[in-house]
């Protein structure tokens, strides 16, 4: 079985104004509510692609209880551990008379060492990991060791490791060597303690991360797609231009749409020409919406395969 893990999941609520004023009220023209987070997000875009996987993670309070529910009701399977705190709401405001958006992430419910102690208990009692994407943000109460001890756990139960995780999660991920890490840019530069803007420069950084010890950098670009770098190979997979209405979640279906390559072990070039296709097909929905098969599947021939290899030769 494929699992995510969501440790601080959210409901992302969406709402669309003219203009916000903040001098009277706005008034709010549509809204939408959303299951988010990305472990949350991986999973969505999994079961929307037609890969069963299961979400693991805290819930809590009313939130928690809303969140089971959209989930199910998108067919999405759910472990959750209950927490006694609430889950986190997450508000984004589309000002649709100039495109531009407002982003709150809440920090979502305190943890408790117990309720950690059932997770990692939950963890190590999983009989069937083939795969478990790992990110996001830890909730507050939970120390950032928490990505490595995961990660070590299910390489030693023989699943495939995905960490998309910035900052110091992303750092003590690392340490437990995963198969696969995903950080954008800004992560990537900021993993290396150095700027980053050329290709070249993206991947010398993403071998040296791998000299550390993880199996395979992906490095998401934005609107340039996502590159690769792997033992022997150097790829580049870019996306055509498209309309953007959204740019929440993109990193998550990049990753999702990645996964979805490795269930049905296409190669590395797919996997990840899937995983570009399927952030560019979020980036094309509207609200918190994410990507689902069909709409991955139009944008997979569009998208431009660069071997970075035979470009050096
Ligand atoms: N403007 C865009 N046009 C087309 N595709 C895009 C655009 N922005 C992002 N994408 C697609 O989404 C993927 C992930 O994007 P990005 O690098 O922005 O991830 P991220 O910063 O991790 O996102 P998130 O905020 O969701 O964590 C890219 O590799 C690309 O395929
Ligand atoms: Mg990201």
């Amino acid at each position: 079985m494929i699992y995510t893990l969501a440790l601080n999941p959210a409901i992302d609520r969406t709402m669309w104004v003219g203009k916000m004023d903040f001098r009277t009220t706005t008034r709010v023209r549509r809204e939408s509510r959303y299951p988010g987070g990305k472990g949350v997000d991986v999973s969505r875009v999994l079961t929307a692609m037609g890969i069963s996987n299961v979400a693991l993670g805290f819930v809590g309070g009313f939130v928690g209880e809303e969140l089971e529910c959209r989930l199910g009701y998108e067919g999405v399977r759910t472990d959750m551990i209950k927490v006694s705190g609430e889950t986190r709401t997450n508000i984004i405001v589309n000002e649709t008379s100039n495109g531009r958006h407002l982003l709150l992430t809440a920090k979502g419910p305190r943890v408790d060492p117990y309720e950690l102690g059932t997770l990692f208990r939950k963890i190590e009692n999983l009989s069937d990991p083939t795969m478990m994407a790992v990110g996001g943000s830890l909730p507050r109460g939970i120390h950032p060791d928490t990505y490595r001890r995961v990660i070590t756990i299910m390489k030693r139960k023989g699943a495939i490791t995905i960490l998309d995780a910035d900052g110091e999660n992303l750092r003590s991920g690392i340490e437990a060597c995963p198969d696969y890490i995903k950080p954008n840019r800004h992560e990537m530069s900021e993993l290396v303690g150095r700027p980053l803007s050329t290709l070249d420069e993206f991947i010398q950084a993403a071998e040296e991360v791998r000299s550390w010890g993880v199996g395979t950098v992906l490095v998401s670009l934005g609107p340039d797609g996502m590159m690769l770098v792997a033992d022997g190979q150097r790829y580049l997979a870019s996306p055509p231009k498209v309309d953007v209405v959204n740019s929440v979640g993109l990193g998550d279906s990049a990753v999702a749409g990645f996964m979805y390559g490795l269930a049905n072990r296409l190669d590395l070039k797919d996997c990840l020409i899937h995983g570009t296709a399927a952030g560019t097909a979020t980036a094309m929905k509207h609200g918190t919406a994410r990507a689902n098969k069909d709409d991955v599947m139009k944008i997979v021939p569009m998208i431009d395969f660069k071997n970075l290899m035979e470009d050096e030769k």
